[in-house]
């Protein structure tokens, strides 16, 4: 059963994780857009947490930040003040991966920063050609270089999350199982499966991930168990608690695994990192048999 306005071939793509398969045999990365056009779901306490517990099982991992906000680069413990290249000279002055990248920040992994400048990326990209693909144009020369790229996104539908859907393999959707949650959802889907076939026909579902969730709530419980029934196992299965030090730790310019390892917070992204793998070599495994 499905959703209305979710297109089939969406739900049917399969969430594997490195089974692309590159010139030499080399696996190329996984790119992941981490998007939910609703603000305060945890799309950016997800990206930096689990890029780092990715990074943590030795997994090559890039995050993107393509929010003007910033919050994914302070919270890899990148001054979003301080520092000399965003999203906006990759994007717009076409300056080189390498000039751009702040290699290993305080999560291990590789990030392209973000801050106000990228707000004027947004404007300025509708003056070029082919400005929905500048993004996957700037990663195909790297994507041998990671295992997992991850993609911050802004909570609306501008040039830079369509950037973002363009240049993604898939779409992790993080929500709070709320009321009106399953409506916002629905039409998230739609938007997602209306661009991806005019920018990606390939885009995928990764996975629908419950964040902030407290098992006491019976509401949540609802709405967990509505989200199973229509979305199956694209709901992880690993499920996000509130957790204050999740909050704390961007602060502390660290993910929560680097300020609290023993945390809640911090077990279930580790949590998370698991079943992602786990899922990919699942996949693999079926596509070799
Ligand atoms: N599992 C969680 N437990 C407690 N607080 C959380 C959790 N996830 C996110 N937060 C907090 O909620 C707020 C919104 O989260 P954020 O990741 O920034 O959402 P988004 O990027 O979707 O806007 C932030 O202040 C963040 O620290
Ligand atoms: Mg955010």
């Amino acid at each position: 059963m499905q959703l209305a306005g979710v297109s089939s071939n969406l739900m049917q793509t399969e969430p594997g994780i490195n089974n692309k398969i590159d010139r030499q045999g080399d696996s190329v990365a996984r790119i992941i857009a981490v998007a939910n056009q609703k603000g305060g779901v945890g799309k950016t306490t997800t990206c930096v947490n689990l890029a780092a517990s990715l990074a943590a099982t030795k997994r090559r991992v890039l995050l993107i930040d393509l929010d003007p906000q910033g919050n994914a680069t302070m919270g890899s413990g990148v001054d979003k003040y301080e520092v000399e290249n965003t999203a906006y000279e990759l994007l717009v002055e076409e300056k080189s991966f390498d000039e751009v990248v702040v290699r290993n920040t305080a999560g291990k992994y590789d990030l392209i920063a973000a801050n106000g400048d990228v707000t004027a990326a947004e404007i300025k990209l509708m003056e070029f050609f082919a400005r929905e693909i500048r993004l996957r144009n700037a990663l195909a020369k790297v994507q041998d270089e990671y295992d997992f790229i991850f993609i911050d996104c802004p909570p609306s539908l501008n040039m830079l999350t369509v950037n973002a859907m363009s240049a993604a393999d898939s779409v992790l959707v993080p929500m709070q199982c709320e009321y009106y949650a399953l409506e916002g959802l629905t039409a998230l889907m739609d938007t997602i499966s209306k661009l991806a076939a005019m920018v990606n026909p390939k885009l995928g579902i990764e996975g629908i991930l419950r964040t902030m969730y407290d098992p006491r709530n019976r509401l949540a419980n609802d709405v967990s168990d509505q989200l199973k029934q229509h979305f199956g196992d694209k709901v992880y299965r690993t499920v996000i608690p509130r957790n204050i030090r999740l909050a704390e730790a961007p602060s502390f310019g660290a993910p929560a695994m680097y300020y609290d390892k023993s945390s809640a917070g911090a077990k279930a992204y580790l949590a998370l990192a698991g079943e992602i793998i786990r899922r990919s070599e699942q996949n693999q495994q079926a596509k070799q048999a």
